[in-house]
């Protein structure tokens, strides 16, 4: 396979240019005339064409974090930009992937897939559907239901129809939570070979160390609540990586540090 991301991650990408620029976010939520004080003066860059994962105690904020760089809510403060534009509200260039299938159950692989094209012609449509059968893997299966496929096909259904509106960015909070143990290192290993093929600027949320570290060329760790970034880890290990190698453990060790010395806080 051919790509810039063929080299060890980490190398390459310092060159490239800021994609996600988060700077100075505060988010508090007021619900039943109380204030819950989620994020607390966030700061994070993220490259073009790079995977970065963000990591962090359960309900810290990681999913507020994702929503606002989504635009799926306000910030109290502070700015977001995506290519140098402020991130004001959802766009179908930025396409999340959640951890429950979200793909319609009435509705085929096929039409899946095209639902979020909109219109034009049947031949144009059946092109591009037909492409991103066959990135997924899922060739043969397009006249296929939701209820005829394993829990990894559907995902690679949610993928096929993420990538198949051409998002430049691809957000995924814990798309992997919802699958049995075989199928979720089936799934990473595919994620990974999607974005080597595609390029896209991946943002992955995952309370899971391991993932984070065998999917990311960076991996941000955050606080608890009111959370903030405490650091940014590189992850320079080349691909595929082997959980057993002695690299992986260490930069695991290190985030499982961080996050222990902020537990004991
Ligand atoms: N819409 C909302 N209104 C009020 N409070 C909210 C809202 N969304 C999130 N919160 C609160 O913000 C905090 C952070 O939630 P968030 O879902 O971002 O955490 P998380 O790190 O993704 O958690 P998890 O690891 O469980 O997925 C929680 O205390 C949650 O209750
Ligand atoms: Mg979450």
């Amino acid at each position: 396979m051919t790509s810039t991301h063929d080299a060890p991650a980490g190398t390459d990408n310092a060159a490239h240019a800021v994609k996600i620029a988060v700077s100075g976010v505060h988010k508090t939520f007021s619900k039943a005339g109380e204030d819950v004080h989620v994020l607390d003066d966030v700061d994070l860059d993220i490259r073009e064409g790079e995977f970065l994962a963000i990591v962090g105690p359960s309900g810290c904020g990681k999913s507020t974090l994702l929503n606002c760089m989504a635009g799926f809510e306000t910030l109290t403060s502070g700015r977001i930009t995506i290519d140098g534009e402020p991130v004001r509200k959802p766009s179908p260039k930025r396409v999340f992937v959640f951890q429950e299938t979200g793909i319609f159950p009435w509705f085929s692989v096929w039409d899946n897939i095209g639902f979020g094209l909109g219109k034009m012609s049947f031949d144009k449509k059946h092109e591009i559907v037909m492409r991103y059968i066959e990135l997924v893997g899922l060739q043969g299966f397009e006249k296929a239901f939701p209820a005829e496929l394993s829990g990894g096909m559907k995902q690679r259904v949610e993928f096929a129809r993420a990538l198949a509106v051409e998002p430049d960015v691809l957000y995924l909070d814990e798309p992997f939570g919802a699958l049995d143990a075989f199928t979720r290192i089936e799934m990473r290993r595919e994620i990974v070979r999607i974005w080597q093929t595609t390029g896209k600027t991946c943002v992955l949320v995952t309370h899971d160390v391991e993932e984070a570290v065998e999917l990311a060329d960076r991996v941000a760790v955050m606080t608890r609540r009111p959370a903030t970034i405490q650091e940014v880890l590189d992850n320079p290990l080349p691909r595929p990586r082997d959980p057993d190698d002695r690299g992986f453990r260490d930069i695991k060790e290190r985030i499982f540090d961080i996050l222990g010395v902020e537990r004991r806080v």
